[in-house]
């Protein structure tokens, strides 16, 4: 991968170019957003995926931080989320099954018996509406309308997502979306991290620290059981700061890994709050995430299993990266005491997840 140097200061802007087109034959757009210090994001419109995220090393050096591919094809098929933005329900929701309002729904079971990321064509696989929302700092919003009963899910829901970088380093999300009758709703961004760059192996010696005293333990098909429990005195607790790979093994699971939904301390909160923090020592990159949401995936790409080319035709083996997906937790539609993913007509939901880079 070129390693290319981040310019003291750079013209913040907004720029667009064609990457390729959808299977039906539609033109995909891929937006760069470049910050005053050279920081860039490039971010598809088919799936609002971010494709490629360049960031500064300790030295200044931009690394791409996030796995992708080059082109677009692979996106339709074989990517496993890398960066897309996931809906109508991020996560499972067991049995493909929910009673909403008295009616029950069946979606599609495309992760064993349940239903995982909004389906078979869940938001990651249609295209997206671009505007440009600012140039400084650069901007852009994606918007579609998911029609009442796609995936089976109720209502036509309106949904708006603003990407904007920041010139502090923060990668912004905003969601924001409404309904015309009863739905869940569990929206988030699937991006899967390296801070050392894409490519470079895996995310082990990564060190983690995530802002959570509770987590939402799961059965074998990683749906939860309903409780809530403590991680302390087990190795799911990341309150101080760990290697991601001190615990990995004993945390468990087929594949082995983390891929457990984190209870939040900061929420509820009115503002994004601080939820996790991971650094790398050889480039020195930090990246805190923040959000208003009640819970984090932190998943370690146990999936992969290096029959994935990503960008440069690098192999993607397991833990190559990781995920922290903030959002509501898994199976809320079917737990009454989780917080709850129902959207209502004349509501207005708004989510925000903030991704923010520095060095140390
Ligand atoms: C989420 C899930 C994982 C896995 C990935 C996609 O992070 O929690 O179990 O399904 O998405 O491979």
């Amino acid at each position: 991968m070129p390693t290319l140097k981040a310019q003291a200061i750079t013209r913040a802007s907004v720029t667009a170019k064609p990457f390729g087109k959808t299977p039906d034959g539609k033109s995909v757009q891929l937006y760069t957003l470049t910050n005053r210090g050279g920081m860039r994001v490039n971010i598809a419109t088919y799936g609002a995926t971010i494709v490629n995220l360049y960031v500064p090393d300790r030295t200044g050096r931009l690394g791409d931080v996030v796995l992708g591919f080059s082109t677009i094809e692979p996106y339709f098929t074989k990517s496993p989320y890398f960066g897309s933005l996931i809906g109508r329900y991020g996560n499972r929701i067991a049995k493909g099954r929910f009673t909403l309002e008295g009616k029950r729904y069946q979606l599609a079971k495309n992760n064993g018996v349940n239903s995982l990321h909004g389906g078979l064509k869940g938001f990651d696989k249609h295209l997206w509406t671009a505007e440009v929302v600012g140039q400084d700092p650069p901007s852009i919003r994606l918007s579609r309308l998911s029609p009442d009963g796609e995936e089976n899910y109720p209502g036509n829901l309106k949904l708006a997502v603003t990407y904007t970088l920041t010139n502090s380093g923060e990668l912004r999300i905003q969601y924001a979306a409404q309904t015309d009758k009863a739905t869940v709703l569990n929206l988030t961004n699937h991006s899967y991290f390296n801070l050392a760059g894409a490519g470079r192996g895996d995310i082990l010696a990564h060190r983690i620290r995530i802002h959570a005293s509770r987590f939402t333990p799961v059965d074998k098909n990683l749906i939860p059981t309903g409780k809530i429990k403590e991680v302390a005195g087990t190795p799911m607790d990341l309150r101080e700061w760990t290697a991601i790979g001190a615990n990995l093994q004993a945390v468990g699971g087929d594949p082995v890994g983390f891929d457990h939904n984190y209870v939040l301390d900061r929420y509820p909160t009115s503002r994004p709050g601080l939820a996790a923090e991971v650094s790398e020592p050889e480039s020195g990159r930090l990246m805190k995430v923040y959000t208003d949401e009640p819970g984090v995936q932190f998943y370690t790409g146990n999936f992969l299993d290096g029959t994935i080319k990503g960008k440069g035709g690098k192999v993607c083996r397991q833990h190559d990266a990781f995920c922290l997906e903030t959002q509501h937790f898994p199976d809320s539609p079917n737990q009454p005491n989780f917080p709850t993913t129902v959207l209502k007509p004349g509501e207005m939901f708004r989510s925000t997840t903030i991704y923010k880079f520095s060095v140390k």
